[in-house]
């Protein structure tokens, strides 16, 4: 049976190393880590990803700043929102959530945040800074999944790693770190990718980050791999009391017991992305006032 890498415990782990240094630098008199967050919109999953990184924050004693916005708020007044916390001196790192309204351009929006300040680390020099011998702040998905394979010990050097997905956030930068940190031989793999099972068989490490539900079946892994599901989708549920459960981009009861580790979802790569904000945000501070 494989080991399931248990992301909730290693980002509890995480959580309580930062956790301490917060409680050090309080005892030095010195003023916590101050994380901001920009909602817009109310969309129900947004606003569940939100609640977990407020929680999170009050679990290692940061400072945070949610702010609210309205959906319709307008592409220049956000900006105006990004250059007021760029500007404060009390504000060490912040987020914007998405997806944003159709009408606000992502790249401008993400583009706009003080690399310095981008503890998602979306922009492009920080995505850029993944292949310096000294990285910023690693966009925090990777991050977090770079760290879990660390932490269990995996060996991703002179590996077969195929990445599924190759979105600005996760897929991209992920089979970046995996050849840059892990020295793994990687393989990306998108939507224009043909016989996509051609590539994903031959996996030492196989890490999907498409979003499609089921898309990774047994006879596309190969026995013994490592599996690393990034996908969270809601999908319906009749019997869960919220109507809905998170479903990965693997078939996870026939892939499982074909793997030497695998990701559940929930509770894997997940916890992991807000452990990597936190770990993020410390930097950001640490950077600041050095
Ligand atoms: N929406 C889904 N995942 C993320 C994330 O990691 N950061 C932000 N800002 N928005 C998201």
């Amino acid at each position: 049976m494989p080991t399931i890498l248990d992301g909730r415990k290693i980002a509890n782990d995480i959580k309580k190393e930062v956790a301490f240094k917060v409680t050090s630098l309080k005892d030095a008199g010195k003023r916590a880590p101050h994380l901001a967050i920009i909602i817009c919109g109310d969309d129900s999953a947004s606003h569940t990803y939100v609640g977990g990184k407020i929680n999170a924050c009050k679990t290692v004693g940061f400072d945070y700043t949610l702010m609210q916005v309205a959906t319709t708020i307008s592409e220049e007044k956000l900006i105006q929102h990004i250059d007021n916390l760029n500007q404060d001196p009390d504000i060490d790192g912040f987020i914007v959530q998405l997806p944003l309204p159709d009408h606000i351009s992502v790249e401008k929006i993400t583009g706009r945040i003080l690399p310095e300040k981008d503890v998602d680390g979306f922009t492009n020099q920080n995505f850029g800074s993944i292949v310096t011998q000294n990285p910023l702040l690693l966009p925090a998905t990777p991050f977090g999944i770079m760290e879990l394979l660390k932490r269990y010990e995996i060996e991703t050097k002179g590996k077969h790693c195929v990445v599924v997905g190759a979105s600005r956030i996760a897929g991209a930068p992920l089979s970046l770190m995996m050849m840059q940190q892990g020295l793994a031989t990687v393989t990306v793999c998108h939507k224009y990718t043909e016989n996509l099972e051609a590539h994903t068989v031959s996996a030492d490490i196989l890490i999907v980050a498409v979003g499609k539900p089921g898309l990774i079946t047994a006879d596309m892994v190969k026995e013994g791999a490592v599996v690393i599901d990034v996908g969270t989708t809601r999908v319906d549920d009749a019997s869960a009391k919220s109507g809905f459960r998170l479903k990965g981009d693997v078939d996870y009861d026939k892939v499982a017991p074909k793997t030497s580790f695998i990701t559940p979802v929930p509770g894997g790569v997940g916890p992991m992305t807000i452990a990597s904000l936190l770990m993020n945000t410390l930097r950001a501070y640490e950077m600041r006032i050095s």
